[in-house]
C-alpha cells in the first residue's frame, strides 16, 4: 500500500507546462483518479468553480496560475494580481471546507526580497519587499503561505507550500510575449540559424543570476512533498546553483550552434539582481534533491523545441498571430492551410469581417482528446466559424486536430 493508492487527485493548472509532468508523475504512481479543471470550463477566479472541483477529492495540487517572463508581468500586473489572489485565495478555502486531507500550493522564488542574502532561506522570505516586476506576481502566491499558516492554526487544515525556483524543460512555453527566459533564448537563437540570420537581440544586461530547475525534477519535489512533508513552513524547491544570464545566453547559444552575434538590449530591465535557493530544506524534510544538470536539460529542451515546436509559433499559451488568406482562396482553406502546413492545433476568433487577414489564436495541445473538447467549446463561442467548417464538404479537418 502505498501513500497515493486510491488517493483522488485535484490537480488545477494540470494542462500546463509543470502540471502535465505532475499529472504524467501521478499517473506512473497508479493514481486512477486525476481531474484537471481547465480554465475555459472551471475558471477557478469563481468561487462556485473552485466548489465544484474539490468535492469528494482528497488531494488538492494546485498550480494553476496567471503568469509569465518579465514581459508579461510588465504589461499584465493588476490581473497577474487579482487572478490569482483569487484563485489561490478561494480554492483553498473551498478545499478546507469539503475537508480535503491535503493541499499543495505552489509558490515561487518570485515571493522573495529583492534583496535578499544568497542563497535565498526560507527564514528570509518576509525581509522586504520583491522585485518590482514580479512584485504583483510574488506577493498574490505569498498570500497562500499566509492563508496555509493561519488555516493550519485555527482549522488544523493540512496545507504545504512549495517555492519554486524557476523552471525549465521540454513542453515549456516558447511564445515570446509570455516566455520565460530559458525558452525565449532557445527560440531566438533556434530560430536565427533556421531563418539565417546573424544577429540575436536578449534583454538586459546578462548581469543577472538566476537558478534553474528542470520540469522533470520540479515535478518529482512536489509528489514528495505530497507525500511526506506536514507542516506550514514554506520548502524552496531548487537546483542550489546560480548562473549569470550572459552566461546562460552563451551556453544556450553555444549548444543550439549559433555563431552570430548576442546584441543586449540594456534599456531593458534586469530583473532581480540575484537568485538562488537554499535547498537544505526539502532534502532535510522529505529527501528532495534535483538530479538533472543545466546543460542536459537545456539540451533536451532544445532538442524537443527543435522537433516540435520550430516554425510553428505556438506555445502552451494562447497566442495571437495573423493568419493570411492566400488571393482567391476561401476562409476554409486559409484555416486549412495553416493546418496543414503548420500543424497548428487550435483555431479560432475568426471575425466577421474577415478581409484578407485573419486574427487567429493559436493554443497547441498535446493530448488529442483535451484538445477536441476544447476546440469545439470555442466553436460554439463563435458561431460564424462553426459555420465555416460545417459547411465544408470535406470534414477530414477534425483529424488534423
Ligand atoms: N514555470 C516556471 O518557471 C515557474 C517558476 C516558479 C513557480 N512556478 C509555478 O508553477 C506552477 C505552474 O506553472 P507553469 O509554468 O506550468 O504554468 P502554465 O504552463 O502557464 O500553466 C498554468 C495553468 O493554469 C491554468 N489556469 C490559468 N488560469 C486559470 C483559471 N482562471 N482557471 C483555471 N485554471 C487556470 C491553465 O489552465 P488552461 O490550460 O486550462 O487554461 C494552465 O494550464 C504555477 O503555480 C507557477 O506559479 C512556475
Amino acid at each position: 500500500m502505498t501513500f497515493w493508492d486510491f488517493k483522488k487527485v485535484l490537480v488545477t493548472g494540470g494542462a500546463g507546462f509543470l502540471g502535465s509532468y505532475v499529472v504524467d508523475n501521478l499517473e506512473k504512481k497508479g493514481v486512477k483518479d486525476i481531474t484537471i479543471p481547465r480554465s475555459y470550463l472551471h475558471d477557478l477566479r469563481v468561487r462556485e468553480n473552485n466548489n465544484k472541483m474539490v468535492k469528494g477529492k482528497d488531494i488538492v495540487i494546485h498550480l494553476a496560475v496567471k503568469g509569465g517572463g518579465i514581459g508579461f508581468n510588465l504589461k499584465y500586473p493588476g490581473a497577474i494580481f487579482f487572478d490569482n489572489l483569487m484563485m489561490n485565495t478561494q480554492l483553498m478555502e473551498e478545499a478546507r471546507l469539503a475537508n480535503i486531507q491535503k493541499f499543495v500550493a505552489i509558490g515561487t522564488v518570485c515571493s522573495y526580497p529583492k534583496f535578499t542574502p544568497v542563497p535565498f532561506k526560507e527564514e528570509n522570505l518576509w525581509n522586504g519587499y520583491p522585485e518590482e516586476t514580479n512584485a504583483p506576481y510574488g506577493l498574490a502566491k505569498k498570500m497562500m503561505l499566509v492563508q496555509s499558516q493561519a488555516y493550519r492554526q485555527q482549522y488544523g487544515f493540512n496545507s504545504i507550500t512549495l517555492l519554486m525556483a524557476n523552471l525549465y524543460g521540454p513542453k515549456d512555453n516558447f511564445d515570446l510575449e509570455s516566455s520565460h527566459v530559458i525558452p525565449a533564448l532557445i527560440r531566438k537563437f533556434v530560430d536565427a540559424n533556421e531563418n539565417n540570420k546573424k544577429e540575436v537581440e536578449v534583454w538586459g544586461t546578462g548581469e543577472a543570476s538566476r537558478e534553474f530547475l528542470y520540469v522533470e525534477d520540479a515535478a518529482e519535489a512536489i509528489l514528495l512533498a505530497a507525500e511526506k512533508y506536514n507542516k506550514s513552513e514554506p520548502v524552496n524547491i531548487g537546483a542550489g546553483f546560480e548562473i549569470k544570464i550572459k552566461d546562460l545566453v552563451e551556453l544556450i547559444a553555444g549548444i543550439a550552434e549559433f555563431d552570430g552575434e548576442i546584441k543586449w538590449d540594456t534599456s531593458k530591465p534586469d530583473g532581480q539582481p540575484r537568485r538562488c535557493l537554499d535547498v537544505n530544506r526539502a532534502k532535510k524534510e522529505f529527501g528532495f534533491e534535483a538530479k538533472v544538470d543545466l546543460r542536459e536539460g537545456l539540451k533536451k529542451t532544445i532538442d524537443w523545441y527543435k522537433t516540435n515546436m520550430r516554425g510553428r509559433g505556438g506555445s502552451m499559451e494562447i497566442r495571437e498571430g495573423m493568419l493570411r488568406k492566400k488571393k482567391g482562396g476561401s476562409r476554409m482553406q486559409a484555416i486549412r492551410d495553416l493546418i496543414d502546413t503548420e500543424k497548428l492545433k487550435h483555431i479560432m476568433n475568426i471575425p466577421e469581417n474577415f478581409g484578407d487577414k485573419v486574427e487567429v489564436i493559436v493554443l497547441p495541445f498535446n493530448k488529442d482528446e483535451k484538445s477536441k473538447s476544447y476546440y469545439l467549446m470555442k466553436m460554439q463561442q463563435h458561431p460564424g466559424y462553426i459555420q465555416a467548417l460545417l459547411n465544408d464538404p470535406d470534414e477530414d479537418v477534425w483529424d488534423d486536430l
